[in-house]
């Protein structure tokens, strides 16, 4: 297969696939969900082996980055193995991994042996009160020990995310990037993204732009824009000083679409092309009976890529028109 299939109609290659393997998750964090969201019913999810064969197929097809995200992709049982078969795939350059931390702690040690090269932790608060109104879950310290416990480890870079919410977390960006920092790990303040109705907060009123972000932290620390990438929307700063880099992701006031490299995997098999619409590829039947099919699952992943939009339409004063939460698509 020649990865000359993987150009999508405007001329961007896919290379990073992003995989939810759950949408369930052990924290409630406000801007993500509601307390009593309902997750989708077990038999509706992907099977292990089925997201390593998707896996796979992207790997083979060209794609050099896969993310494994939920919902809490850790509580997922046995998803050491998945790891696993992905991470010694060949012609696969890095193995990443986003997740909550709560489970750090205990799983920091295999996960490196697992091969994931990188971990970014979301952490929005270094207050265990803020930490539980964010999250709804009291688990600050056992966060906390997992970062701490997952920096032991030689993974090649890791990275905090922090969602900021005017008037809730706005106050910590500076003590936020100095926990990164200090532990030379990089950090990414994200404008929140109207993805799923949520009833904690009027979304538009706790909007807080990166460029106010960068503003705060140009008062404490030195910033000038950096050459790295790392295959995302983050635009990054270096930092004098310091060997982590502090990055913003605008999906409000920058638009990034236009270098958009990636598709997402939801935990129920849908191919998504784009966190901002609902084009969607349902990949399951290439996976369940592939024999009744006529096309194999790799023509079906460069149908779907010709599906990919052009750029998303967010907007924070109108009803989302996203009805799906960052947790059932792979943040
Ligand atoms: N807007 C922006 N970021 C979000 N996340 C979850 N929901 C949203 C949202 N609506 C973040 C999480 C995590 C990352 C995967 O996405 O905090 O860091
Ligand atoms: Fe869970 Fe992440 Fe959503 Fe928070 S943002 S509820 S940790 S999936």
């Amino acid at each position: 297969m020649n990865t000359a299939n993987l150009i999508d109609p405007f001329g961007r290659h896919i290379d990073y696939v992003r995989i939810s393997v759950t949408d369930r998750c052990d924290f409630r964090c406000t801007y993500c969900m509601d307390e009593d969201v309902t997750f989708l019913p077990r038999k509706d999810i992907l099977s292990l082996e089925e997201i390593v064969t998707v896996a796979q197929t992207f790997i083979k097809m060209g794609s050099k980055k896969i993310r494994i995200t939920g919902g809490e992709p850790l509580v997922r049982k046995n998803i050491l193995w998945a790891l696993d078969q992905i991470s010694n795939t060949q012609g696969l350059e890095e193995l990443t991994l986003t997740t909550n931390g709560s489970q750090l702690k205990k799983m920091s040690k295999d996960l490196f042996n697992a091969g994931v090269s990188r971990i970014n932790v979301s952490l929005d608060t270094l207050k265990p009160e803020q930490f539980e109104r964010m999250t709804r879950r009291d688990k600050f310290h056992q966060v906390i020990d997992g970062i701490e416990e997952m920096n032991r480890y030689a993974f090649r870079r890791n990275k905090i995310n922090s969602v900021i919410l005017k008037n809730q977390n706005d106050d910590e960006i500076v003590d936020l990037a100095k926990f990164a920092l200090l532990r030379d790990m990089d950090i990414s303040f994200i404008e929140e993204m109207p993805l799923g109705v949520i009833t904690d907060h009027d979304r538009a009123a706790a909007y807080m732009s990166s460029d106010e972000v960068i503003r705060l932290l140009d008062a404490h620390l030195t910033l000038t824009p950096s050459a790295l990438k790392t295959g995302g929307p983050t635009r990054y700063f270096d930092v004098e000083h310091h060997t982590g880099h502090i990055g913003v992701i605008s999906p409000h006031s920058h638009n990034f679409c236009s270098t958009c490299n990636r598709v997402r995997l939801t935990a129920e098999g849908r191919l998504l092309l784009c966190l901002g619409n609902e084009h969607s590829m349902d990949l399951r039947p290439y996976l369940r009976v592939p024999a009744k099919h006529p096309f194999t699952l790799e023509d079906a992943i460069v149908k779907a890529l010709a599906l990919k939009p052009e750029k998303h339409h967010f907007n924070l004063n109108e009803e989302p028109q996203i009805l799906r939460f960052m947790s059932a698509t792979g943040g």
